[in-house]
């Protein structure tokens, strides 16, 4: 066992993989995990879709870490934005205008829907939201938020309290002022319902929570962790005309599914439909530096020309971040990147029908872009799922364990896997990752009964 003071007369030196595992798990906590059952992937490097481990193991990023590294890992071009950014000015306060900030607004006014232009700049998608709300609160002089239960809109206490999935309940009560509107989804036996049955409860919901008292309604456009939930053709539009009859503000948490990763800047944009404020995070700068945003229409950035914006945080607008979201969204347009996705996303759909035709534990499959996802289950009559809602299952982890073994990275829960690699990805890359899946699947179809 290494000591602390060997570690830190180490500290020019290359470690091991069990050396970094051993002391990120002495000294630091992973997230969501009982630090017992933490077996992380030590990383030393990482180009295009894969990465490595310091004993130079490779890994296909099949979830572009976690569902961030749109542009693949190791792009020069934002590599050197970010060092030429450092050389200059790496760092201004937020009272402070820098030229990268006054880019990266115009650019993301360009490029958002509707007349969204107008940004606050944070360090992540849970404060993007954090602000959002309040945003909306001070908006409209209205306090309710409604936020679905299939749901993840981050760590923090307000952002906890609008995730609906388990991860709030370690968090509450949370923040006051927060209520469900229904899901359109409910697991893989129960499936979808219509957009005019979804539309019509939330409208039932919002009469009974009193839709003068609600400032915003939040969501997912496509759900993310909680299943890469596509909505029914007709909700997306349905939802914003329930928002403008009652005057609520409808917010787009674009968090995962926007910068390509279904086909389109963002997942509104299948729809038409132009949301009052969205948030935006990973994708922005493919998480070479982290930032987050969230855009307003003019109407409402025009309100706080008179009034108090009470919002700051110490790195909005960081000059590094802003470097870096400007040089990925150049790579998202020379490279053709949505455009990518979307011709990927055509070859993802047509790997998961073969892979549906041939396994008895593939359940369903969605992905819109290269945004998917893998729902597997026991009995493809009764659908019951291959894990419990919130669980896990002997087949489960085993197939996890496969597919780490066989270098392919992606998320793995409850019962099921995710299919989001970086949007680069190539059709030769995508069958070989697909014929891993292949294999891990026959691990899952022995579960069936
Ligand atoms: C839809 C959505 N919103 C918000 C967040 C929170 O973003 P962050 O972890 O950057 O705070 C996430 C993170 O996964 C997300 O998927």
């Amino acid at each position: 066992m290494t000591t602390p003071s060997e570690t830190k007369s180490k500290t020019s030196e290359t470690m091991a993989g069990d050396e970094i595992v051993e002391l990120c798990r002495r000294h630091t906590l992973f997230e969501w995990s009982a630090q017992a059952a933490v077996d992380p992937i030590p990383v030393a490097r990482a180009k295009g879709i894969h990465f490595w481990t310091p004993e130079g193991k490779r890994f296909i990023d099949f979830n572009s870490q976690l569902m961030c590294v749109n542009i693949g890992h190791g792009d020069e071009r934002v590599v050197r934005a970010i060092q030429e950014q450092a050389a200059v000015l790496p760092y201004a306060n937020p009272f402070m205008a820098t030229e990268v900030r006054a880019r990266l607004s115009v650019k993301l006014a360009e490029l958002t829907p509707g007349d969204i232009d107008a940004f606050f700049f944070t360090n992540g998608g849970a404060e993007a939201n954090e602000n959002a709300i309040r945003i909306a609160r001070m908006y409209t002089g209205r306090h309710k938020i409604g936020a679905r239960y299939r749901s993840y809109h981050g760590g923090t206490a307000g952002a906890l309290t609008l995730t609906g999935d388990p991860r709030r309940w370690a968090a509450e009560p949370g923040i006051p002022g927060v209520f469900r509107i229904p899901d359109f989804y409910h697991g893989v036996q129960r499936g979808f319902d219509t957009a005019e049955d979804a539309l019509m409860r939330t409208e039932e919901v919002l009469e009974l929570e009193g839709a003068k008292t609600v400032a915003a309604i939040i969501v997912e456009p496509v759900v993310g962790t909680n299943g890469v939930l596509i909505p029914p053709d007709g909700y997306m539009q349905g939802l914003r005309a329930l928002c403008d009859k009652y005057g609520i503000l409808l917010i787009a948490d674009e968090v995962m599914a926007g910068f390509g990763r279904t086909g389109e800047w963002f997942s509104v944009d299948h729809w038409k439909v132009e949301p009052d404020l969205i948030s935006m995070a990973k994708g922005l700068t493919s998480a070479y530096v982290q930032l987050g945003a969230v855009g307003m229409r003019r109407q409402i950035a025009d309100h706080f020309e008179k009034n108090v914006f009470y919002g700051g945080l110490t790195y909005n607008s960081h000059p590094l971040a802003c470097a870096a979201a400007l040089a990925t969204i150049a790579v998202y347009e020379e490279d053709n990147l949505i455009e990518n996705a979307r011709r990927m996303g055509k070859v993802m759909s047509e790997l998961f029908a073969d892979l549906e035709s041939r396994h008895p534990s593939f359940g369903t499959a969605r992905n819109i872009g290269l945004f998917g996802i893998v729902e597997l289950v026991r009995n493809k009559e009764t659908r019951e799922p291959m894990a419990p809602f919130n669980g896990t299952s002997p087949e489960m982890q085993a197939l996890g364990k496969f597919f780490r073994q066989e270098g392919l990275y992606t998320l793995v829960r409850w019962n099921t896997f995710f299919t989001n690699p970086p949007l680069t990805i190539t059709e030769e890359q995508m069958r070989e990752a697909f014929a891993i899946i292949d294999k891990g699947l026959e691990i899952t179809d022995q579960g069936c009964e």
